[in-house]
């Protein structure tokens, strides 16, 4: 149970998400909602370029302000925070980086991965001649066990979601962190759905290197991220790229001509390029101050207690749920359906495009994927919004709809 403190201010906070209140909001796993601060952040850092006072300096305090609330959100320390684009451009930088060599080889689930977590693999295996070795995924779930016996001498790394995007069971990150430290391989995590919702700590889980984007639990705009990447390891992957950001510069101006003399910026610094998208910068600040300022245990809390909830709900009127069962994989996100292979298209399950078609006509956003419907969750949900989904859920199911 959240304690009263903390139930207090999560409530407190849903009234700065319009949204929440507009329709019933289980869509967080497609994207976040926003708060109105970021509206009245962004309109401030545009009016300052219409006006033409805008000042860079200030910029680069917003990067470092937002990059230690990054380092805070995930224990980490700021020199491992690189600033990306999103999931891919972070996870591409993590692969390529590792200049692996033919015949390396590199473990993955590619049934339960987003392709941002797939295609930066498959490229080296075109152009390096790299190994891809896809596991077959166990029933829904991570392989973790089947992924650490196909580890031999010539793995260098293991790839895998923190949430799988469907069906949206949380993998054991912890077992094969733990695993791959003591083996010295790299264990690069997706961790698009769950950042900002779940609690994840690099000082508990070592993870090696991490890619996220803002705009789903980061509550935030499309087209920033950030690449995680463990000190020890950033200084062992060489940047693909390399401009002005990547370079440390010391006290010299950023225009400060290129030499032969040049050295890397510290830990994941060495992977920036070139200027920031210091509008999507802004627009995460005030997300991330309430983020942090609840804390991820804090909210973790609160959406397994909505998951909870949910599928207890569901199951009393007989609606299948995925993986029903509690335990660690079990977050944010609740899976109906009965698909067990996940390969489903939605298409192919007439009951469950009827439910979502209901839930979605009574001004209920969720989405469906592979056949499984995906209602996904941050601290903006409350119960209400459970009850609400279960009522319109029980109508659709009286009316014999299934
Ligand atoms: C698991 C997962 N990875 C990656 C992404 C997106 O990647 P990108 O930010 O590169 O578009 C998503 C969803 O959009 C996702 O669910």
């Amino acid at each position: 149970m959240a304690d009263t403190n903390s139930a207090v201010a999560i409530a407190k906070l849903r009234a700065h998400f319009p949204g929440a209140t507009q329709s019933t909001y289980f869509d967080t796993a497609t994207r976040g909602l926003i708060p109105i601060e970021v509206k009245t952040a962004i309109d401030e850092q545009v009016n300052h370029r219409i006006r033409g006072d805008f000042q860079k300096p200030k910029m680069f305090e917003l990067i470092e302000r937002v990059r230690n609330q990054y380092a805070t959100l995930i224990g980490a320390d700021s020199n491992e925070i690189a600033y990306t684009k999103n999931v891919s451009e972070g996870l591409n930088t993590a692969a390529a980086g590792l200049f692996l060599k033919p015949g390396d080889n590199v473990i993955l689930c590619p049934e339960l991965e987003h392709p941002s977590n797939i295609y930066p693999w498959l490229n080296l295996k075109s152009r390096i001649g790299i190994e891809v070795r896809a596991i077959r995924s166990l029933n829904g779930r991570m392989p973790v066990e089947a992924m650490m016996r196909a580890v031999d001498g010539k793995t260098k790394a293991i790839a895998c979601s923190y949430v799988t995007f469907a069906p949206g069971l949380r993998s054991d990150v912890q077992s094969l962190a733990e695993y791959c430290a003591q083996r010295d391989i790299f264990f690069v995590v997706d961790a698009a759905q769950g950042i900002g919702i779940l609690d994840i700590d690099m000082k508990r889980t070592p993870i090696s290197a991490m890619s996220v984007s803002t705009q789903k639990g980061l509550l935030a705009l499309y087209g920033m991220g950030f690449l995680y990447v463990r000190a020890r390891w950033a200084e062992r992957l060489e940047p693909v790229y390399l401009s002005r950001f990547g370079v440390d510069l010391g006290s010299a101006h950023e225009a400060t001509g290129g030499s032969d003399n040049y050295s890397l910026m510290p830990g994941a610094r060495r992977f920036e390029i070139g200027n920031y998208n210091f509008l999507a910068a802004t627009a995460v600040e005030p997300s991330l101050s309430m983020i942090n300022s609840l804390s991820t245990a804090t909210i973790e809390r609160h959406v397994l207690e909505l998951s909870e909830r949910m599928i207890a709900g569901l199951q009393r009127l007989g609606i299948p749920i995925f993986a029903p069962e509690p335990g660690m994989h079990r977050g944010h996100m609740v899976a109906i359906g009965d698909a067990t292979d996940n390969q489903h298209d939605s298409t192919d399950n007439p009951a469950m495009q009827s439910l979502y078609q209901h839930l979605s006509d009574n001004n209920i956003q969720l989405t469906i994927r592979r056949g499984i419907l995906r209602v996904s969750s941050h601290f903006y949900n409350n119960n209400d919004d459970v009850d609400r989904f279960i009522d319109v859920a029980q109508h659709w199911m009286s009316a014999g709809k299934t």
